[in-house]
C-alpha cells in the first residue's frame, strides 16, 4: 500500500485520516481559514494550481463535495473536468484503473475520487504513476477525509479548541463515513468527548470507535454538547426492510427544537446534507440561529482549497526538478 505521504512528510494522496499528524492536520485547518473570507465578498483566489489538472471521478451521487472541489480548484487556478462514472464507459465494463489511465493519457494531476465500494481511492493511489496525487472524496463506509477536516475547522471557529468540548454525534453512525472520519479529526486535535447516538441497529460494531460514548437515549446525550451533528440514513448502504420507519425514527432520534434546549444554550448544530427535514431534523432547526449546516458547505471549499494545494506543490515542484 503506498504511502499518502511524501519521503519529506508532506501530503501527496489524502485516502484517510488515520495515520496522519496532528501537526499535518493543523496545517491544512489554518490555511483553509487564511481561504476563508466575509460573508458577501469575493472569494479568494490565487494561481497556486495554474498549469495542473483536476479530474473528479464520482461514482456515488454528490452535491456538496464534488461542486466545492470544483471551486476549490478554479479558484487555485488549475483546470477541471468532471466525470460521472454512472454515465461513463466504467457503466460499460470498463474499470476504474482504465478510466484513470486513459485520463491520466490526458495529463491529469489530481484524481479525486468516491466510489460506494471499499479501497478504490487507495487501489487507484497505488496504481497511478509517481507525479498524480489521488484524494478520496468519500469512500463506501469507511471514510471521507475532507468532510472530517471541514467539521474539525467549523467546530474549531466556533469552539475555538476542542479539548474542553463535547461533539454528540447522531443517527446512522454504523453507516456513516462522515462519521469515522469525523471522530478521527476530533480525536487528533484532542476532543474533550466524543458521544455516538443511534438505535442499536445503526450503532457500529465494538470493535470501532473506541474511545466514543455510546447513547441510545439522544435526550440524554445531549446534556453537556457543545455541538451536535446530525446524519442522514445511509438508505443506500442498507436492505429496505432495516430502513427504520421516519416518523419512529423523528419521534426517538431527530433534532427537534425542544430537544435542542437540552444541549448547552450555545451549541452549533451540524449536518454533512444532504439532510432530510423532518426524519433527523427539524426544518426550523436546520435553519435555526445553532445551525452552522451552511458554513460547513462554506468550509468544505476552504478545506479542499488547502488539501489540492497542498498536493499540487509536490507536483508542480516534481515539475520543475525534471
Ligand atoms: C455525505 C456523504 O456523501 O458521505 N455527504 C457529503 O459528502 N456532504 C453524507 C451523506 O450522504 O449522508
Amino acid at each position: 500500500m503506498i504511502s499518502q505521504l511524501h519521503a519529506d512528510g508532506t501530503l501527496r494522496h489524502l485516502l484517510t485520516l488515520v495515520g496522519l499528524e496532528r501537526r499535518l492536520v493543523e496545517g491544512l485547518l489554518e490555511r483553509a481559514q487564511s481561504y476563508l473570507r466575509k460573508p458577501g465578498s469575493a472569494p479568494a483566489r490565487n494561481d497556486s494550481l495554474s498549469g495542473l489538472t483536476v479530474a473528479n471521478l464520482f461514482s456515488e451521487p454528490s452535491t456538496r463535495t464534488r461542486a466545492s472541489f470544483e471551486l476549490a480548484a478554479k479558484r487555485l487556478g488549475a483546470q477541471v473536468i468532471n466525470l460521472d462514472l454512472h454515465l461513463s464507459s466504467r457503466a460499460k465494463g470498463e474499470s476504474m484503473l482504465d478510466t484513470v489511465y486513459t485520463l491520466a493519457a490526458m495529463s491529469i494531476d489530481v484524481f479525486v475520487v468516491r466510489d460506494a465500494e471499499p479501497n478504490v481511492p487507495q487501489f487507484v493511489a497505488d496504481n497511478v504513476g509517481p507525479r498524480i496525487s489521488v484524494l478520496s472524496a468519500g469512500e463506501a463506509h469507511i471514510s471521507h477525509p475532507t468532510q472530517g477536516l471541514l467539521d474539525a475547522l467549523t467546530v474549531m471557529r466556533h469552539k475555538q479548541r476542542l479539548d474542553d468540548r463535547v461533539i454528540t454525534i447522531v443517527g446512522d453512525v454504523r453507516h456513516s463515513r462522515v462519521a469515522r472520519s469525523a471522530v478521527q479529526a476530533f480525536t487528533l486535535l484532542g476532543a474533550k468527548e466524543l458521544r455516538l447516538v443511534a438505535p442499536a441497529e445503526l450503532m457500529p460494531d465494538a470493535s470501532e470507535f473506541a474511545g466514543c460514548q455510546r447513547f441510545e437515549n439522544f435526550d440524554q446525550a445531549l446534556a453537556g454538547t457543545d455541538a451536535v451533528m446530525m446524519l442522514r440514513i445511509q438508505k443506500e448502504r442498507m436492505a429496505e426492510t432495516d430502513i427504520p420507519d421516519a416518523a419512529a425514527y423523528f419521534a426517538r432520534f431527530g433534532l427537534s427544537a425542544a430537544r435542542l434546549k437540552r444541549a448547552r444554550t450555545d451549541a452549533i448544530v451540524m449536518h454533512p446534507g444532504p439532510m432530510n427535514r423532518g426524519v433527523e431534523i427539524a426544518a426550523d432547526v436546520a435553519d435555526g440561529p445553532q445551525s452552522v449546516i451552511r458554513e460547513q458547505v462554506t468550509n468544505g471549499v476552504a478545506i479542499r482549497m488547502a488539501v489540492l494545494e497542498a498536493v499540487g506543490r509536490g507536483i508542480l515542484l516534481a515539475r520543475q526538478s525534471q
